[in-house]
């Protein structure tokens, strides 16, 4: 039995309308009921149950599973948002400054899309905005030298869908997918999800060894700097790649995740540039230069499988969000985004400095640096230090308010193939500034050296 109305509304301070209505509202729902003249009372079967059980978390989620879903279940997690060292440094890679954010022309171009009012509000191109789609062409031109039509570029939310859209298009289950190993977890993940047989195939200091590459449907590579050892794939190379996708009929994606950032290293031709067969997907991503918050990327995919992926983009969202797209047009069409690229490749080339000689200073020759000619990262191999004591390293240093990570998760699981016998970090620089990076560095130096000791 309730309270009357009266009463509640004298006992929390409120007016009795408030309360009848409440009640009105709970009634059509069904969760109260009335008889006439009686009090309402809670209706029968939605009360709290006799003896309240605390829903367990299961191994096995209830209902039946696609053969993808359970692929998935398989997979390693990456690490959530919610694991990161709290307000402390953190190399993660990914992260991106804050400060480096073009702040003012990403407003002025977002204000000049909204301010266009088209006459309809209306589903627009699944491969993608043809102002953005010419806008890329023009970029990919100029920064990449690479030629296309505006009609092969299918912009996607981030490079992830990109892959995904790939994978899904090219491979069946049972296929096989060559993987750089070790290389980057989430392309694999992706790959895998099919059901395809992804296969590791060795990595050295010029990227994916190609002169023994195994019959596959597709390769996934990152050219242009090996993710996450930072080797450039040579013109040999590239070559045999190419031979090998059209002696077995397969496609190549071309991974240039950081393509905007080279430092001691003039940039090479992308693999798309040397392709005559139309065998190489290109991927590219504002996810390094603008923020990998934006979900902007784009693919440039061969003439007759652009409309395929439009088919398959517009199944899986119908496009990208449309403002944003038009936003990144306008900064591509005014220059903003060539100066803004520019500045940041200055700012990070600075942040990647410090870490060097930060490191250098440190750390001396317990560490081996690598892959730090382009991109955002480093790898540093911790050479006293046994590959099996990486988790336990981490933890410590998270203890310490230090986010240092692994190589680990980037090489396919099973016997360790190539991998050297220490332990490595990936250390990302571009979310950190550089009195952050110096007190980092040395963190990681006591953390090293209290640990070795313990
Ligand atoms: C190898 C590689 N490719 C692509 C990306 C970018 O992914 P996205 O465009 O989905 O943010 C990353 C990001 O870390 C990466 O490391």
């Amino acid at each position: 039995m309730l309270p009357s109305t009266r009463s509640l509304a004298v006992e929390w301070g409120v007016s009795r309308t408030t309360i009848t209505l409440a009640y009105e509202q709970l009634i059509a729902e069904g969760y109260l009921e009335v008889r006439q003249g009686a009090r309402a009372r809670v209706a029968q079967g939605v009360g709290a149950p006799r003896s309240p059980t605390k829903r367990q978390a299961s191994p096995t989620p209830p209902g039946h599973l696609s053969a993808f879903a359970r692929r998935l279940e398989g997979f390693v997690a990456p690490s959530s948002p919610a694991d990161r060292v709290p307000g402390v440094v953190d190399f993660r890679y990914g992260d991106l400054s804050v400060e480096d954010f073009p702040v003012l022309a990403w407003k002025k171009a977002i204000d000049s899309a909204l301010l266009r009012r088209p006459a309809r509000l209306r589903y627009g191109d699944p491969g993608g905005l043809p102002v953005l789609r010419d806008a890329l062409q023009g970029y990919l031109w100029r920064a990449r030298g690479l030629r296309c039509e505006p009609e092969q570029v299918i912009v996607v939310n981030g490079s992830q869908q990109g892959l995904d859209l790939c994978a899904r298009l090219l491979l069946d289950p049972g296929d096989r997918a060559v993987m750089e190993n070790p290389g980057y977890h989430l392309a694999r993940q992706a790959l895998g999800a099919t059901g395809a047989e992804v296969l590791p195939v060795a990595v050295d200091d010029d990227g994916l060894r190609t002169a023994d590459l195994p019959p596959a449907r597709l390769a996934f590579v990152t050219p242009s700097h090996q993710f996450p050892l930072g080797g450039v794939l040579p013109a040999g190379r590239r070559r045999e790649l190419l031979a090998w996708a059209q002696h077995h009929d397969a496609h190549v994606i071309e991974d240039d995740y950081d393509g905007e950032y080279r430092y001691d290293i003039s940039p090479i031709p992308s693999l798309l540039s040397m392709d005559e067969a139309g065998r190489v997907i290109y991927l590219g991503t504002v996810s390094k230069t603008l923020s990998p918050t934006l979900r902007l990327g784009y693919l440039v995919v061969p003439p007759g499988l652009s409309h395929l992926f439009s088919r398959a983009k517009r199944l899986t969202d119908r496009h990208t969000p449309g403002l944003e797209q038009e936003a990144l047009a306008t900064l591509i069409a005014s220059g903003a985004y060539e100066r803004h690229v520019r500045r940041a490749r200055r700012r990070n080339g600075e942040r990647r400095a410090i870490l060097l000689s930060a490191l250098a200073a440190t750390l001396g020759d317990t560490v081996t640096v690598i892959g730090a000619e382009a991109g955002l990262h480093v790898v540093v191999w911790l050479n006293g230090l046994a590959r099996d004591q990486e988790g336990a390293l981490i933890a410590r240093a998270r203890d310490a308010g230090l986010g240092i990570h692994p190589i680990t998760p980037s090489y396919a699981p099973g016997p360790p193939m190539n991998r050297p016998e220490m332990a490595g970090l990936v250390m990302g620089y571009a979310g950190l500034d550089a009195p952050a990076i110096e007190r980092g560095t040395r963190l990681l130096r006591d953390v090293l050296r209290d640990f070795v000791r313990g």
